[in-house]
């Protein structure tokens, strides 16, 4: 098999470093992503359609990382872009919201279990920040429950203390316990008595440099049972699973039900916008808090919302994402059997986390995910990988063709 070469991409960012810090920053770009060796991987994305995209060279991806979740369809969904294109004719950033704004309202309270209400904004830490100003606001106390690893974006009081830019100020309020512990966050309630004012967390753990982790039998239910004694607002951060588990959402998969929950990765198959949605009983909170932004009110990507759930309940679009996952994963842990290999598979199966365990030092796993990028499948080496519904069986196929050349030069090197 022919594997890629990435140069344009790489004479772009030395251009891009001479003007933009870092280059590309964040987790996309080579500095904090999860490109390892970075040498292995194309820099930036020329095109995209359905699973796939291509790189500056031309080279075709079978992308694993659905822009890190939004690509939920198939990227470039002609259902969800003809949606847009005709909301954008008539108008998308406006001096008023349109009606759409009403009607994705209506089918988000439809189709998740608890959403009495949604509110609409951005990013997933736009809405996670609200979600947490919305629990303070109904409870009148600061303090806030939060799960070690747990990721809920980049606002200074979701970062860590000695992180650039973050003050102690801004983390004071933070409690931290450890995932699956609810022993933990029992005794933090009890040593805090009438100053929590919410518990947020991920539906699973789904960290990053680590297996992922099901939350254990009874876990849920007994966070559930410590917030109502405590009066505290439990808060589920579903913006990366969000429609991945359950169109109902990942509570519901789970068995529980929170007080709010927050979406945006997969909302709208790649158009911007993000929400909360939550209970009766913390509306008029979420209404008393002072929360909006330039573009919070765009009516394009509401659009692409309604359309985007839609499909996703015709399609049954999270079972069918789930048993897509399962038959990747369960191709790639036999393909690496046969080279002698033990590739761990944790999470749900539509965002699948794997990890060669023959090596703790994690540079086999490394080598592996390179050697599937050099040959057009695009894993990362330490995050959670995503499925969307549009990966066809032959995608799945080529995949594992590729995985197992890529498995046989780790063997070999190891060997
Ligand atoms: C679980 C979770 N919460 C919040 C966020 C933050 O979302 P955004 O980057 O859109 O602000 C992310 C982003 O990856 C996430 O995975």
């Amino acid at each position: 098999m022919k594997t890629y070469s990435t140069d344009t991409s790489k004479t772009l960012f030395e251009r891009a470093v001479r003007v933009i810090p870092a280059g590309i920053p964040g987790h996309v770009g080579p500095v904090n992503s999860q490109f390892i060796p970075v040498s292995a991987f194309p820099y930036y994305a020329d095109r995209v359609k359905d699973s796939y995209f291509w790189d500056l060279d031309g080279n075709r991806y079978i992308d694993y990382m659905c822009a890190y979740g939004p690509n939920v369809l198939g990227y470039n969904n002609d259902l969800v872009d003809k949606a847009a294109a005709d909301q954008r004719k008539k108008g998308d950033c406006m001096a008023l919201p349109g009606k759409v704004q009403v009607e994705l309202a209506e089918l988000l309270v439809d189709t998740i279990e608890i959403a009495d209400w949604a509110f609409f904004m951005k990013n997933g830490g736009d809405a996670t920040n609200f979600a947490v100003m919305i629990a303070r606001a109904a409870t009148g106390r600061e303090k806030v429950i939060r799960v070690e690893q747990g990721y809920h974006g980049v606002a200074p009081w979701m970062q860590s203390y000695g992180a650039a830019g973050v003050t102690g100020a801004d983390v004071s309020c933070n409690l931290m316990v450890p995932w699956n512990d609810l022993k933990a966050a029992e005794r933090v309630l009890e040593e805090n008595p009438g100053q929590v004012a919410a518990f947020i967390s991920t539906p699973y753990q789904h960290g990053v440099f680590g297996d992922n982790s099901l939350p254990a039998e009874g876990y849920w239910r007994g966070i559930r049972a410590l917030c109502d004694k405590h009066g505290v607002v439990l808060i589920i951060d579903d913006v990366r699973c969000g429609f991945r588990l359950d169109l109902a959402g990942s509570a519901a998969y789970f068995g529980f039900k929170p007080d709010l929950s927050c979406y945006c990765k997969a909302l709208a198959n790649g158009y911007n916008i993000s929400a909360v949605v939550g209970v009766d009983s913390l509306k008029a909170a979420a209404a008393s808090v002072f929360y909006t932004g330039s573009y919070w009110h765009s009516a394009v990507p509401m659009a692409a919302a309604i359309a985007t759930i839609k499909r996703l309940k015709e399609l049954d679009g999270a079972k069918m994402m789930i048993e897509k996952g399962k038959k990747l994963t369960q191709g790639l842990v036999a393909a690496g059997k046969k080279h002698g290999i033990d590739m761990k598979i944790s999470g749900v199966p539509s965002m699948f986390y794997m990890r060669i365990t023959n090596d703790d030092s994690l540079m086999m796993h490394q080598r592996f995910c390179a050697e599937c990028v050099k040959r057009g499948v695009f894993f990362v080496s330490h995050h959670n990988h995503f499925i969307n519904c549009s990966l066809s069986d032959e995608d799945i196929a080529h995949t594992l063709e590729v995985a197992d050349e890529a498995f046989k030069v780790v063997a070999e090197l190891n060997g």
